[in-house]
């Protein structure tokens, strides 16, 4: 079938500004009321839905009673003029004219998605095909959005990008989360879990830089924040401390609200976000230190004591009442991963620094500032049992102009998850790595 014709194809979202003209619009049919002599397919587009109005007595018989019967998800493309009409959801209708069938969806298998209410399974059994549904394209289009943002942000303050390996012969966060794979023969290769230690390097290279891109976490947690492959936007600086940090950190997570919130007011409509908890997302966030994180949480009732990590709800009950995030810093050096500095004055806590996301998005950023001492970061490797021949290129960065230096990696998913209030991180890729998740 040919797509050409003479009528100017716009898109649903462009509708608005073609009052009055007669145009084409292509997409997929998402609902249809009917009645004898008249029927009214919504038409979906990817940008939009848009309710059209067929007319029996206006249009050729076949094609009449086609539009009428079609089913849901069939594909076409339809004809017509474009009228404003305030009672409509999106402020406008079309007249049909005329319209192409693409493919009707057949009686026998239809499209499995119904209006009625489905299980989550079963949703994310489909989600090929889940993606089409309103909240879903809601919430793909803020992860764009959020993407943007960050690019952006970083593109505009010295910031190179350099992308690093996803397959990495060391460990960066931990070896209980890593995921081998064959490399050929006799090699054995991780999934990155970060791109940091290379981002060490670029630093060196190029002053300031970011990473983005996919890492992997063998992860055998089944939460609402986990997935085993996610995103991640990590930006590392060359002279540069814990303060530094928490200073870029908090510019870039103000600056990406900022865009969200101006830019995707439909979107966070459709998803029902409270927009005014956006809004209130304004520097400075709140600090704390570890040690006074761990006396608030004893005293909301937290099993925590002083040198253990902080649990999902450890995280939720720190920004209780708070409407902006905590950054937490000095962690105890014992939970944090080699990387971490200590503190000069009290080296049994690391120059680390956590963002917690209010709401319970719980941690979307973590880093801080790394070790330069070329015997330091011997020590730690030894004492984390990591092979030092695989970190060898690591150590050059410590013995050819070795300076303080620090940086950060920040979750796609969980800011996204935030922006848009979603319960779980799952609706927040396209197609997510969970633990019992590999399909679609
Ligand atoms: O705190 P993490 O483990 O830090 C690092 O990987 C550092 N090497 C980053 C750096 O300094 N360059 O992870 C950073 C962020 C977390 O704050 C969280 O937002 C996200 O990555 N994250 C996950 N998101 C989804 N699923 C998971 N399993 C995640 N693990 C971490
Ligand atoms: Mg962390």
């Amino acid at each position: 079938m040919s797509l050409e014709n003479s009528y100017p194809r716009v898109t649903v979202a462009e509708a608005g500004r073609h009052n009055g003209e007669t145009v084409e619009i292509a997409g997929w049919l998402y609902n249809l009321r009917r009645g004898g002599k008249i029927c009214f397919p919504q038409l979906r587009d990817g940008t939009g839905i848009i309710q059209c109005v067929a007319v029996k007595s206006a249009l050729p018989e076949d094609l009449f009673e086609s539009l009428k019967n079609l089913t849901q998800e069939s594909s076409l493309m339809i004809r017509g003029k474009i009228r404003e009409e305030s009672r409509a959801p999106g402020g406008y209708e079309l007249d049909v004219e005329g319209a192409d069938i693409l493919q009707r969806v057949p009686e026998e298998t239809p499209y499995p998605i119904t209006p009625k209410d489905h299980g989550i399974d079963f949703l994310m059994d489909h989600r090929h095909l889940w993606l089409r549904s309103r909240r879903q394209n809601a919430a793909i289009r803020v992860r764009h959005e959020v993407i943007k943002g960050i690019r952006d942000y970083f593109d505009s303050h010295g910031f190179v990008l350099v992308d690093t390996p996803i397959f990495t012969p060391a460990a960066c966060e931990g070896t209980s989360t890593l995921f081998e794979v064959d490399y050929f023969e006799d090699e054995k290769v991780y999934l990155t879990q970060s791109g940091q230690l290379y981002n060490e390097a670029t630093s060196a290279a190029f002053g300031k830089t970011y990473c983005f891109g996919p890492t992997f976490r063998a992860e055998k947690s089944k939460t609402r924040r986990h997935l085993t492959e996610f995103w991640m936007v990590e930006p590392e600086m060359s002279y540069a401390n814990l303060e530094d940090v928490k200073r870029v950190g908090e510019e870039l997570v103000t600056f990406v609200v900022g865009r969200v919130s101006e830019h995707r007011r439909e979107e966070l409509k459709v998803l029902e976000r409270d927009v005014t908890k956006l809004e209130s997302i304004q520097a400075p966030f709140h600090r704390m230190s570890y040690d006074e994180a761990v006396v608030k949480l004893q005293a909301k009732g937290s099993e925590i004591v002083w040198g253990g990590d902080f649990g999902n709800t450890d995280e939720t009950l720190l920004t209780e009442g708070l409407d902006r995030p905590v950054m937490v810093d000095r962690y105890p050096t014992a939970v944090k991963a080699f990387y971490f500095q200590p503190a000069d004055d009290r080296p049994e806590v690391a120059l680390g620094v956590d963002f917690i996301a209010p709401e319970g998005y719980g941690e979307i950023i973590g880093g801080g500032q790394r070790i330069h001492s070329l015997e330091l970061l011997k020590q730690r490797l030894q004492e984390h049992n990591l092979p030092e021949e695989a970190f060898n290129w690591y150590l050059d960065l410590r013995r050819y102009g070795s300076v303080p230096h620090a940086g950060f990696g920040m979750g796609v998913e969980r800011f996204v998850a935030w922006m848009c209030g979603l319960e779980h991180i799952r609706e927040t890729i396209a197609f997510p790595r969970m633990l019992y998740r590999t399909r679609p």
